[in-house]
């Protein structure tokens, strides 16, 4: 079952965002997470803010594999306008990597009469507020005092001549492409109302079966593979989420998964690469291509029907 996503906010987060193009954008920082670069990628941000350079954050670097971080790297650093960095929220030196990277973005900006404006977004849970105090330390000054601005736009100045402007909310209309959504859930980033665990955990299975087998094997001293279901099983067995009688309760098989992924202790997991995404994308996109020719086909022979019952109406009469 596809998840369904509808983070709060939204309209008033759209909204925030377009005053900022209007009222003055240089550089558009995606806090993305590094174990899933591309699920974590807003395309309705892309979309807001076309033309403006783009600065990508491959952020919990240290959960994500290195080597797959290093191909994301390549991928974003190969589009235009855009540069691609990774760290770890947490750590001064890196943030602060960021800065460098949004100047040479935007050399034109960047002084008293001409600041450097940025703006900031991200999925929830992504490590922004971490950056954010990261990068702020105590010297900065918040404000939201911009004429013409939303009130939830918030206005920090990291050094002379450089604002970061934060937008809490998000705004992600729908997951259009299926196993993106079971990356966010599996994450941490989506509400745990709003999906299944454990088909979630039977999803991150099955990645885990296809890239990092012998981390599963290690992790619950599973001698060998079967299919995802009697794995997760094994998994809750280990873990004792026995019930009485001998069956196994798989949700809890499934939060002891996702824990450990989201805690590190499965070792430094990517979900996705770069080719797996793009040719997610491009299924999607023909899916969406398939239906919008459906719905147009179903509308012109709707009116056909309806222009025949007039024709044979008026030939009764
Ligand atoms: P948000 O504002 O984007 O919603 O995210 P926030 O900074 O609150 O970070 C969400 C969680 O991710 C926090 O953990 C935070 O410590 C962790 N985090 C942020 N950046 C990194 C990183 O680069 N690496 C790792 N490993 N973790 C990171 P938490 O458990 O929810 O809170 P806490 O116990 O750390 O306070």
């Amino acid at each position: 079952m596809p998840i369904n996503w509808f983070p709060g906010h939204m309209n008033s987060t759209r909204q925030a965002i377009k005053d900022r193009v209007k009222a003055g954008l240089d550089v558009v920082i995606e806090l993305l997470d590094a174990r899933l670069p591309g699920s974590s990628s807003n395309p309705l941000l892309a979309a807001l803010t076309t033309g403006r350079p783009s600065l990508k954050v491959l952020n919990k670097q240290d959960l994500a594999d290195p080597a797959q971080t290093a191909a994301w790297l390549d991928f974003y650093n190969a589009q235009a306008h855009t540069r691609a960095i990774a760290l770890d929220a947490g750590e001064k030196a890196p943030a602060r990597a960021l800065i460098k990277a949004c100047r040479e973005l935007a050399p034109q900006r960047g002084d008293m009469h001409k600041p450097l404006r940025v703006l900031i977004c991200g999925i929830p849970n992504v490590g922004k507020s971490t950056l954010i105090n990261t990068l702020v330390g105590k010297r900065a000054a918040k404000t939201g005092d911009e004429p013409g601005i939303t009130k939830i736009e918030q206005k920090i100045v990291l050094e002379n001549g450089f604002y970061l402007f934060d937008t809490p909310g998000m705004m992600w209309p729908r997951i259009a492409i299926e196993q993106s959504g079971y990356h966010l859930a599996a994450s941490g980033a989506i509400g745990r109302n709003a999906f299944d665990e454990a088909e979630v955990a039977l999803e991150l299975i099955a990645v885990l079966k296809r890239h990092y087998p012998e981390r599963l094997q290690e992790r619950y001293g599973l001698a060998e593979l079967g299919a995802d279901d009697a794995i997760l099983e094994a998994i809750g067995v280990k873990r004792g989420a026995k019930v009485r009688g001998g069956g196994v309760q798989m949700h809890k098989a499934a939060e002891a998964l996702l824990m450990d992924f989201r805690g590190g202790a499965l070792g430094r997991i990517t979900l996705e690469t770069p080719e797996e995404m793009t040719a997610w994308r491009r299924a999607a996109a023909e899916e969406e291509e398939r239906k919008a020719a459906e719905r147009e086909a179903e509308k012109a022979a709707d009116k056909e029907r309806r222009s025949g019952k007039r024709k044979s109406s008026s030939g009764d009469a």
